[in-house]
């Protein structure tokens, strides 16, 4: 080209036709962002084509040079324009193909998140604990494996002690177990104590029993243990606190009644009833026709069972009840089967999400 150029001025400008449109098509026909800054540098660059014609300028005769200079400049002029809208179309171009591409479909239907809820035993532990420890109860944890010693013979039930029929029991090993109640929190809670007063803790938490499954039943449930002992803990406070539970608890208008009873580690002991939530106590197949439900065990505290957690019982007493939370969530939701609580069915479980 720069040959050609050198040449005769008639065939220069020819030359420079031609040139602009190869270069013009070239522009057109670059695709993308790269390929036309190809084309720039290949002829605006330093080292490109139209640089070098702009310098042969001065090689000119000076007659030649003031049209020849025009030309020159006017087709640099138009191809860096001409690469400036090109450059502005293919950024359009761009633009307009990720908008296609990101684009969101508002009208598809949306993931739906399920919300989950919290378990009916959940609940009702979550409320059974708010309300005693509105009456000053804090929370022992104990441990679902326990020691023989502390299940049983810490409680007054030693081996061989026919109370034990009663506990058909997971052992683990010779002397450890599945605890078949929480009421050995009780000793564990004391010894935590130190011989600290006043005592006033609950001990909530799975149990675990050998027992027969069907819709009252089930290996696997659920205790809320009470402990109180002070200088002068009495039965009438007993009564009250549970009085109070269960009237918060299931309503107003439920009765309580303490029913004689026998257990090793109180004296006196006593099982607690409430009157049928579902007949209000005329009588009905949930309640026997009896018009009462039992709903926990409950005693002053065994003199041997206060000595045995490191408190005196020429100084001290206490109360202890043990509510089985599965039958207050049952009564309290309307649930007739202990396995529904058990078997994760969310059809089941959905039910209490919003209660
Ligand atoms: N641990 C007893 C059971 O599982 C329930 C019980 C009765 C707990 C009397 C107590 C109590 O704290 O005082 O059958």
């Amino acid at each position: 080209m720069q040959e050609s150029c050198a040449s005769g001025m008639d065939h220069d400008l020819r030359d420079l036709a031609e040139l602009e449109r190869l270069i013009l098509q070239q522009i057109s026909e670059s695709s993308t962002i790269d390929e036309l800054e190809g084309v720039r540098i290949r002829y605006l660059g330093r080292k490109g084509e139209i640089s070098a014609l702009l310098k042969h300028i001065g090689n000119l005769a000076p007659e030649q040079r003031p049209v020849f200079g025009a030309a020159v400049n006017a087709l640099r002029d138009k191809v860096t324009q001409m690469i400036a809208a090109r450059k502005a179309e293919l950024d359009r171009e761009a633009l307009e193909q990720s908008l296609a591409r990101d684009t969101i479909d508002v009208s598809l239907p949306g993931e739906v998140f399920e919300l989950g809820g919290l378990h009916p035993l959940t609940k009702a532990l979550r409320e059974i604990t708010s309300i005693l420890s509105s009456m000053g109860f804090t929370v022992y944890e104990s441990r679902e494996a326990e020691t023989d010693d502390m299940n049983f013979v810490k409680l007054n039930v030693p081996k061989g002690h026919p109370a034990r029929d009663m506990q058909e029991t997971f052992y683990l090993t010779g002397t450890t177990l599945l605890r078949t109640h929480t009421s050995p929190g009780q000793i564990r809670g004391m010894l935590a104590l130190e011989g600290k007063l006043p005592v006033r803790f609950i001990v909530p938490g799975r149990v675990y029993r050998r027992d027969q499954t069907d819709a009252s039943h089930h290996p696997v449930f659920f205790q809320v243990e009470g402990l109180a002992i002070d200088a002068d803990v009495t039965f009438k406070q007993l009564r009250g606190v549970i009085s109070a539970l269960m009237n918060r608890f299931f309503g107003q208008d439920v009765k309580i009644r303490l029913r004689p009873s026998y257990f090793p580690f109180t004296e006196p002991s006593c099982e607690v009833d409430i009157s049928c939530v579902f007949c209000k106590g005329e009588g009905c197949s949930v309640c026997g026709n009896s018009g009462y439900l039992e709903v926990a065990g409950a005693g002053m505290v065994h003199p041997q069972v206060l000595i045995n957690g490191g408190y005196d019982p020429e100084e001290v007493s206490g109360f202890a009840f043990g509510f089985g939370l599965d039958r207050l969530a049952m009564l309290k939701y309307g649930i007739d089967d202990i396995r529904l609580l058990y078997g994760n069915d969310k059809r089941f479980l959905s039910q209490f999400r919003g209660l």
